[in-house]
Formats: C-alpha cells, sequence, structure tokens
C-alpha cells in the first residue's frame, strides 16, 4: 500500500541517477541501466504489498538466453512485428530491434520498467514503444508477427494466465518464442526446447554460476 507523504522520485531521473550502464552478460552489445547494492531501488519501487517487485531493474536468465538467441538468429525476427511480453528492462525487446525487427512494443505491468525500458532502447540506440498495461487476459494482440516473452513463468497464477494468452496468439497466427531457464511454472511439456545456453542469473552474475536456460516455441 502506497504510504500517504512518502513521494516517489521521477523513475526517469531516479534511474539515471541510481542505475549504472552496464553490458549485459552474455549479451554485451547491449547496455541497460542495471540496479546494485547501491542503488537504493526501494525508494523509486516502495516496499508496499501493492507495490510490483522491481524485477525490470535486472536482466533474468530467460531474457538474457532469448536475447542472446535472437542476435544470433537475425532472420527469427528481420521485418517482423514484435511483442516483448513482460518485457522488465526491455532486454529482449531490444535486442529484437537490434536485429532487425520491423516495430517492437515492450510491455509491462509496472510503470518503473516502462520508463527503464525508455531510457535503455535511448542508450541503444534503438526505437520501441513502450506500454505499461497488463494485456494477458485479453485477445491476441493485432499487427503482431511475434511475440517474445523472457522468463514470466516465475509465479503459478501467472504462469497460468500467460500461457492461456499465448495460446490465443498461437491460435491468431502470431509465433511464440519464450526464454527460460526452466523455473517451478514453466509449463515446458507444452513446449518445444529449440536452444539451450548456458547463462548467469541476475543473481549470479559476480559468483559465476549458471544456469541452463532454453528457448522454446509454443506450437
Ligand atoms: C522476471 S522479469 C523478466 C524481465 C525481462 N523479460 C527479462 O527477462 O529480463 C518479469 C517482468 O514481467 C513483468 N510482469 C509481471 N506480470 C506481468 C503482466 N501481467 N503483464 C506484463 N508484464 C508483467 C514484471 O513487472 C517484470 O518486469
Amino acid at each position: 500500500m502506497k504510504r500517504p507523504g512518502i513521494a516517489r522520485p521521477d523513475p526517469g531521473v531516479f534511474i539515471k541517477a541510481n542505475l549504472p550502464i552496464s553490458p549485459v552478460h552474455s549479451v554485451p552489445e547491449i547496455l541497460l541501466h542495471t540496479a546494485g547494492p547501491a542503488s537504493g531501488l526501494w525508494r523509486l519501487a516502495g516496499r508496499g504489498e501493492s507495490d510490483p517487485p522491481p524485477y525490470w531493474a535486472y536482466p533474468w536468465a530467460g531474457g538474457v538466453v532469448l536475447g542472446r538467441y535472437l542476435l544470433d538468429r537475425p532472420e527469427m525476427v528481420d521485418g517482423r512485428r514484435v511483442l516483448d511480453l513482460g518485457a522488465g528492462s526491455g532486454l529482449v525487446a531490444i535486442a529484437a530491434s537490434k536485429a532487425g525487427a520491423r516495430a517492437v512494443t515492450a510491455v509491462d505491468i509496472d510503470a518503473n520498467a516502462v520508463a527503464a525500458i525508455g531510457l535503455n532502447a535511448a542508450i541503444n540506440s534503438v526505437d520501441i514503444e513502450a506500454v505499461a498495461a497488463d494485456v494477458i487476459d485479453g485477445p491476441a494482440p493485432e499487427a503482431t508477427d511475434l511475440v517474445v516473452v523472457g522468463d514470466l513463468f516465475y509465479d503459478p497464477s501467472l504462469a497460468l494466465r500467460v500461457i492461456a494468452f499465448l495460446r490465443r496468439c498461437r491460435a491468431s497466427g502470431i509465433e511464440v518464442l519464450i526464454g527460460d531457464p526452466v523455473r517451478a511454472y514453466l509449463p515446458h511439456r507444452d513446449l518445444r526446447r529449440i536452444a539451450t545456453t548456458a547463462v548467469a542469473d541476475f543473481g549470479s552474475v559476480t559468483s559465476g554460476d549458471v544456469v541452463q536456460a532454453g528457448i522454446f516455441s509454443l506450437s
């Protein structure tokens, strides 16, 4: 719950001042504002029950593997209209744009993520439409050829809603690609694994620990 009297900083100003720009491990072509121990992220994100966790402030293993995959296989996105669902920092959206997508939309429920995506797109010299919305209980998006999803299967009820939305996308003829280190709620039996890469997760970049993260398609 938001507490009256505690003013939140402007997201863009806060991110620029407190989240240093760093290359993404395994995807060094992409630079992102990334939170560190000194960022004081709670001052922007809040600590209340209704404040969404600031997952956008880090590149996640699922986004890292999917970003790497798109940059290495530009034919997957070349000339296509791409929607990045649960875009967070915008990592996958930026990779799609750099790889030659015709248009890229990044959707996240968190307005702070949308601010970060705008800044990160500018740093990487790409044009991305960033939208703060929860679209997953609605119909498949229009004017979209490919939906990309990095690391969105970390919560059981969210995972059910996401896979139902992705099935509606497939039924509308939209291709779906998922990057995920097989988190607990990934419905992997319904998916086809098409690639695997060892990458660091957001909490283990400095320790050097890696997870086997996959690229999955939905039939
Ligand atoms: C674990 S992060 C992954 C971010 C990024 N895709 C990556 O791989 O680095 C999940 C993101 O999904 C967003 N999210 C959660 N529920 C969502 C929903 N219903 N619609 C859109 N985004 C959502 C969160 O705000 C968060 O930024």
